[in-house]
């Protein structure tokens, strides 16, 4: 009988983050099962490792891959990757190949039936799709700065899609797998569901208990509380909400009807209840935001999150 945990963007390819993950406990999570919700590497041999080594610790290990896989740098150019969904679906077998799941599974918890349902997604921006994109502007403002300093728009390639949204490519991809739990799971099972991306924009700002577990976390790392700075000019900063995910990824969690719904990508982690789903996002993150407390609850978990049963 499992327990759940998560974790997301572990970038591996930083040196300190490849440790945290190789030092994670060989012992503890033996009977338990991860949610690995993206941004591993864009490295494939590096995924590789990094996905055994999980598999190692862990009993099972379900993972969607996040953005930073489907960049094509020039070792994927080298393997002929035509666009970064050729990449997308050798990255898939590549986790059957090493017995990482990525298709809906039920799981024996110590709190009965659950059904583990990976999603995949992407996000849509506005020019994409502006119904399902999570932007939280403007639709009449111009983002270049943001688009430019944004890597994807640089390292990936989407020659193969035609006429469908990036967004809607991946949602295609889990009709089969989210009607197939549908009809088979028993009124007494729950839904535990994950994606890399967003499904909503209040997930993009934080709440004040959110703010108050960040700030522990800066306390526990003996810094002191966060100042908001204002002088920095709006016009300055970097617009995530443009990238930071899909409506449609919603409309799949509540179908379900999931009780918990694990995210990544945006490096600032969250727990709270919208409509009787918990969101969480426990992301792991780069080495100056885990020193600065943003992906707060590592001091507390000292590793992957215990998402169920819920401890809280
Ligand atoms: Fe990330
Ligand atoms: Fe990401």
């Amino acid at each position: 009988m499992s327990r759940i945990y998560t974790i997301s963007d572990v970038h591996v390819d930083y040196l300190e983050n490849r440790k945290y993950i190789e030092h994670l406990s060989d012992q503890k999570y033996e009977s338990d099962v991860l949610l690995l919700a993206g941004d591993v590497t864009d490295n494939l041999s590096l995924l590789k490792t990094t996905l055994q080594t999980l598999k190692k610790k862990f009993k099972d290990v379900f993972y969607v891959p996040g953005n930073h896989e489907l960049w094509l740098k020039k070792d994927d150019r080298e393997m002929r990757f035509k666009d970064s969904i050729e990449k997308f679906h050798a990255i898939i077998k590549l986790c059957h190949d090493t017995g990482v799941k990525t298709e809906p599974e039920k799981v024996t918890s110590t709190q009965g039936d659950v059904w583990v349902v990976p999603l995949f997604a992407w996000y849509s921006t506005p020019y994409d799709d502006p119904q399902d994109s999570l932007y939280a502007g403007d639709s009449a403002d111009v983002h270049q700065d943001s688009e430019n300093m944004w890597m994807d728009n640089h390292l990936c390639l989407w020659t193969s899609l035609k006429d469908k949204t990036r967004s809607q490519y991946f949602a295609d991809l889990n009709k089969e797998p989210i009607s197939l739990v549908m009809k088979n799971k028993s009124p007494g099972d729950v839904v535990v569901s994950f994606s890399h991306f967003l499904s909503r924009k209040e997930l993009l700002g934080h709440t004040e208990a959110e703010f108050e577990e960040f700030n522990k976390e800066r306390s526990l790392r003996k810094l002191p509380e966060f100042q908001i700075d204002k002088s920095k000019s709006k016009q300055m900063q970097f617009d995530f909400s443009l990238f930071a995910g899909c409506k449609v990824l919603e409309e799949a969690i509540r179908m379900l009807g999931s009780v918990v719904h694990v995210h990544g990508h945006q490096h600032r982690n969250r727990d709270r209840e919208i409509g009787g789903v918990r969101y969480v996002s426990h992301c792991l993150g780069y080495p100056r935001e885990q020193q600065n407390g943003f992906t707060w609850g590592l001091m507390e978990w000292d590793g992957p999150k215990q998402i169920w049963p819920s401890t809280k």
